[in-house]
């Protein structure tokens, strides 16, 4: 104590102040500041590394060593670029298992997935280094939890003026021309949901944040698991195939009868002069 106040005036004092003071402050703001750089970026160089040695032995056969594809004909087996594709796009489709694709075909089907989630990971953070592109979505963004009624009837318009073209509306699916389909969307996680509207698989456009806000998404979502939870509503779905069936089903049963009618009557009339 002697030894610091008889230094106090000393011409240095202000300075060792001045710095421990900064050091001080450092010190409080790294412990204080929210890590928002880290955990914001997904890839840390390690993840990179891990995803890249991944890749070569599993996808670079069809992508290309370093992803830039090699042509990117599915029936030829051949992978497209992955630069730009996203975090996003590797994660919906190693997750899903349409990736790595086992043998060539119109199209990648669905199956069990072969990597773990960390593995996974690793690869979406490779892809991502190759080229910005949508990053994988947040829980909070595809948990339909907690949403209106409001918003879940507005899913229900966007989704049959945005996706039941294709997917059917019941999200049954349907098919395409040369052999491909839009699948059923029963059992689709919502999370694989939102990544398939932010990359756009195959023949499905994208829907970028201006085309369906991030909440219109999510009230998408809402709309398909509450669509999906409910009972069928009684009486033959007719495979849920929409129009086709029911017209179908209709002519067949709706006009045979009139005709098979028609005749008993004429047969009848015959009978009767
Ligand atoms: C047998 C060849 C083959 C293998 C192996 C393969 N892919 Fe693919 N990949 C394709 C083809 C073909 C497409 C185009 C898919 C389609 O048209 O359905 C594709 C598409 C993709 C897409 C979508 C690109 C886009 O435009 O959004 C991603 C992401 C992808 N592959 C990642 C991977 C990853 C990661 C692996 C390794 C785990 C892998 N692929 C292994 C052939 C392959
Ligand atoms: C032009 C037709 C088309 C439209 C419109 C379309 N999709 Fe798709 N969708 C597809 C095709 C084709 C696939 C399959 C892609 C593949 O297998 O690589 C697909 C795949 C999906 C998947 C993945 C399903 C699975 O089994 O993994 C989801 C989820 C999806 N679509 C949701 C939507 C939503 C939500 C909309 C509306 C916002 C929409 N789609 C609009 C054609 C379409």
């Amino acid at each position: 104590m002697r030894f610091l106040s008889s230094r106090r005036r000393h011409p240095a004092a202000k300075v060792l102040l001045l710095v421990a003071a900064l050091f001080v402050m450092g010190a409080f703001y790294s412990v204080v500041a929210p890590a928002s750089q880290s955990a914001a970026d997904t890839g840390t160089s390690q993840q990179v590394a891990e995803g890249k040695a991944l890749f070569q032995v599993g996808c670079a056969s069809c992508h290309g060593l370093n992803g830039e594809g090699q042509g990117g004909d599915a029936a030829e087996g051949l992978g497209p670029s992955l630069v730009g594709v996203g975090a996003a796009s590797v994660d919906f489709q190693v997750g899903t298992g349409r990736m790595p694709m086992a043998r060539p075909a119109q199209q990648a089907p669905q199956k069990e997935s072969v990597y773990t989630d960390e593995e996974v990971a690793a690869l979406a953070a490779y892809v991502a280094s190759l080229g910005p592109g949508p990053e994988i979505p947040s829980e909070q963004d595809y948990t339909p939890a907690g949403i209106s009624e409001e918003d879940l009837a507005k899913g229900g318009e966007l989704f049959r003026a945005n996706c039941s073209a294709c997917h059917n509306f019941a999200g049954a699916g349907g098919a395409l021309p040369n052999g491909k389909y839009a699948p059923s969307l029963y059992g689709v996680s919502d999370k694989h949901i939102y990544e398939a509207m932010v990359t756009g698989p195959q023949q499905m456009p994208v829907f970028s944040d201006n085309v369906i806000t991030p909440e219109d998404k999510r009230a998408i979502i809402g709309y398909l698991s509450e669509l999906h939870e409910q009972p069928e509503q009684g009486g033959h779905s007719l495979g849920g195939i929409g129009p086709v069936s029911e017209g179908l089903w209709t002519f067949v049963i709706g006009l045979g009868g009139l005709i098979a009618f028609s005749v008993w009557i004429a047969a009848k009339g015959a009978r009767a002069r």
